[in-house]
């Protein structure tokens, strides 16, 4: 699970499957595997999410700390990966290049799960976010979906972007916090899945017709503007945000039913337990 480009509707489908039975239900089924977690950025969130689904399961999990690693005293990158994949069934990998991600899925004995690249892709966090959608809405009907924020940087929200390219009938906007807005790239991406123009992405605070919106998806907003814009939204809207946050988001939405940040945490497990499953039962058997 190296990426969230080129999405396919069965692959999706059967996560979600796999994720609604493990949402609730825990199993002994992986007791003889081991999970290696090798971060090499911060991470609270995924990391333990994936340390939690696979005891969840059942099985083990061994974390690399690259701060007391030989990497210290000059071990490579590759021959780091090479020796933690000798120690685990399956490894996720959290790091600010994406080649090294691709690059050791080349040459690991195991397979590799991309646990997040810089501000380029967050795949497992882009399946959960879609996840808690498919709870709220049928992803098949006309949704409205608003991107609020710092979006240039968001590989959260980049990689939801990729899912949701097979869902035709899903309108995007996106309500760019200052200059943070999306690249051209994503613009041209967003537009050629969607039949959208650019000046139909983009909206701009002054003509935001919040009400119509039926997922907020904020990856950062300032305090002022938040209380003014979600007072207007929809009663039946869903209100997301990848975490973590910082003073930019007022906590006064903790209380809003509405509100769906820490259900996303929630289903972060059930996604990565399903992931895990789908690693070690699916791909064996295709
Ligand atoms: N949402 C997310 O990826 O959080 P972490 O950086 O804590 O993993």
């Amino acid at each position: 699970m190296l990426s969230s480009k080129n999405p396919t509707i069965f692959f999706i489908n059967r996560i979600f499957s796999l994720a609604h039975v493990y949402k609730s239900k825990h199993t002994n089924k992986f007791k003889d595997k081991i999970l290696v977690n090798a971060f090499f950025e911060p991470s609270m969130r995924t990391s333990l999410s994936f340390e939690s689904a696979m005891y969840r399961l059942g099985g083990n999990v061994i974390t690399f700390n690259k701060d007391i690693s030989t990497m210290n005293k000059g071990e490579n990158i590759e021959d780091t990966i090479k020796a933690l994949s000798k120690y685990g069934d399956a490894m996720v990998i959290r790091h600010p290049d994406k080649s090294v991600i691709e690059e050791a899925a080349k040459y690991s004995d195991i397979p590799i799960i991309n646990g997040g690249t810089g501000d380029r892709e967050h795949p497992t966090q882009g399946l959960l976010d879609l996840y808690t959608i498919h709870e709220c809405f049928n992803l098949h009907d006309r949704l409205n979906i608003l991107f609020i924020g710092d979006i240039m940087s968001s590989s959260a929200i980049k990689s939801l972007l990729d899912y949701l390219s097979i869902y035709p009938k899903i309108k995007v906007n996106m309500l760019p916090y200052d200059n943070r807005g999306p690249s051209m790239d994503m613009l041209y991406d967003i537009g050629m899945n969607r039949r959208q123009l650019p000046d139909d992405i983009i909206i701009y605070e002054d003509r935001l017709d919040i009400e119509k919106y039926d997922v907020i998806y904020m990856s950062s907003l300032q305090e002022e503007r938040i209380n003014n814009l979600l007072s207007r939204a929809k009663t039946d809207c869903i209100i997301m945000r990848p975490f973590p946050r910082d003073g930019e988001i007022d906590r006064s939405i903790d209380s809003d039913p509405r509100n769906k940040d820490f259900e996303q945490i929630k289903n972060g497990v059930a996604i990565r337990k399903a992931i895990l499953h789908y690693i070690f039962i699916d791909l064996k058997e295709q």
